[in-house]
């Protein structure tokens, strides 16, 4: 093969290479990261409807379903002033006669009954 035609040879392989680049269907990767949002944002209702069922079962007998105390001494937690931690810490320690439930619910559920609190209000 002489110079000219091994130029050659790397020019046309050089214009294949370039040619699958260019192939690669850019919208291959917004469509994933659609998906992955939807994903996220899937997890998160499926989260916050466990967290909902959670809060009935582990809360409303005080608290009362929608938050409007059902018990003598358990707050409204509708009108709660308590912010974020106080309220997780609360929920993890126990006050009163409220039970603590740091040995028996995960931390991401703490924090998640924590949140529900705001859609009480
Ligand atoms: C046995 C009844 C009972 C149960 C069950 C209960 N609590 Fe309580 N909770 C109380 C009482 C009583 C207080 C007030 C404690 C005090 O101030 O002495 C309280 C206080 C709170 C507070 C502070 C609110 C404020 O404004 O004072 C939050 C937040 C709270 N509870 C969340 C929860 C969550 C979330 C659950 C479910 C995991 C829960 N509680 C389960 C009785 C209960």
């Amino acid at each position: 093969m002489n110079v000219a035609s091994r130029f050659h040879v790397f020019l046309t392989s050089c214009l294949a290479v370039f040619m699958v680049l260019s192939c690669e269907n850019p919208n291959i990767k917004t469509e994933i990261g659609r998906e992955n949002q939807l994903e996220t944002e899937q997890n998160a209702q499926i989260n916050l409807e466990g967290i909902a069922l959670m809060y009935k079962y582990k809360c409303a007998i005080c608290h009362g379903e929608n938050g409007v105390s059902v018990m003598k001494n358990a707050p409204n937690l509708v009108t709660t002033e308590y912010n974020m931690e106080e309220r997780v810490a609360i929920i993890m320690y126990g006050k009163g006669t409220m039970p603590p439930q740091k040995d028996v619910l995960d931390m991401p559920t703490i924090r998640g009954l924590a949140m529900y609190i705001d859609s009480l209000k």
